[in-house]
């Protein structure tokens, strides 16, 4: 088969998990893909808006500031920031991470780039007024942020791991998270409340759910799992598990723990 037939046969689907093979030959393909983005009218941005709502929101966030994927407003990738590398990563998806390859024709993925590019806020980093040593300090004794969230491999596991908070999200996100958590509630962090024949409730994030069980992590970081026949209820509350901490933290003492989320990054 042709690396013509094979692109367009790919391009005739879209999903996320390919084959090895697959994935094969389209490297192969990329070798000889142009470097420089030949579709970047207003039209073309549009036409990537609308893929992106499709296929990039659920992770990235409807404007791009940010899901259980990164924030993409800051126009420097940590993966690569030029335009064959944003193709080649919204082609391929970054292995071992959460996100998977797209199958579009190059027209798409290019007009997704232009998309993505019209999002950037153009300095990189995003000035945030706020001090983030103070911010620190804040973390560490007010709030009990590390009772439920891991930073730099301490900390407890019932919320996301903070460690390159600052690179996943934008400032506005990490506001919002901290005074309205259920506002903005993590996708992979879904609360879940059920209740067993005795009438026990318990609650937790939502790990797993088929038909027959489901399982959840309770506010004690115990994996419980259930068989549904042996439960009376399973509420999906849209209520973080996080409390709302908007009056522990105001004015300067949010600008700073603000500040201080967002200085962190991976190394
Ligand atoms: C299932 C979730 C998911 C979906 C859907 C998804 N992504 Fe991602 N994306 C991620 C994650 C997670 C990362 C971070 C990967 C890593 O480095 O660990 C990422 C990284 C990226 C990066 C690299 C960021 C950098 O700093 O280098 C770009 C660009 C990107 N995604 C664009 C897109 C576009 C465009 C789409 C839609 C076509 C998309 N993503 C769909 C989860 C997703
Ligand atoms: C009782 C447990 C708990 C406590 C205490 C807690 N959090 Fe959370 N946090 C969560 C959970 C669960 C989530 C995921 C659901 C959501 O997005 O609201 C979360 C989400 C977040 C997010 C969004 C993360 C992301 O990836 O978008 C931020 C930021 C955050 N918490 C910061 C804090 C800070 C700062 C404190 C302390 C001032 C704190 N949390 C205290 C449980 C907690």
């Amino acid at each position: 088969m042709s690396l013509l037939a094979a692109s367009a046969l790919l391009a005739s689907v879209t999903f996320w998990s390919h084959p090895a093979a697959a994935q094969n030959v389209l490297s192969k393909a990329l070798q000889d893909r142009v470097q420089e983005n030949p579709h970047t009218t207003e039209a073309d941005v549009a036409a990537g808006a609308k893929v992106f709502r499709r296929s990039c929101s659920l992770c990235h966030g409807a404007d791009g500031t940010g899901g259980d994927g990164p924030d993409l407003t800051r126009g420097v990738f940590r993966h690569g920031s030029s335009d064959a590398a944003l193709f080649r990563n919204i082609l391929t998806g970054i292995p071992n991470s959460g996100m998977g390859g797209i199958y579009q024709p190059d027209k798409s993925i290019w007009q997704v780039v232009s998309y993505v590019r019209s999002l950037s806020r153009g300095g990189g980093e995003e000035e945030v007024p706020g001090d983030p040593r103070r911010g620190g300090m804040l973390y560490r004794s007010r709030g009990s942020c590390s009772d439920c969230h891991r930073l730099n491999g301490s900390g407890g596991r019932l919320g996301p791991d903070l460690s390159d908070l600052g690179w996943r999200r934008a400032p506005d996100h990490i506001r919002a998270s901290i005074v309205e958590p259920a506002e903005s509630i993590d996708g992979g962090y879904r609360t879940v409340e059920v209740r067993t024949e005795s009438g026990g409730i318990v609650r937790g994030v939502l790990r797993n759910e088929d038909r027959f069980s489901i399982q959840l992590f309770d506010e004690f970081e115990n994996l419980r799992s259930f068989q549904k026949t042996e439960l009376t209820a399973i509420d999906k509350p849209e209520e973080s598990l996080m409390p709302p901490l908007g009056s522990f933290f105001r004015g300067r003492d949010l600008d700073d723990l603000v500040a201080y989320l967002y200085s962190l990054r991976p190394e």
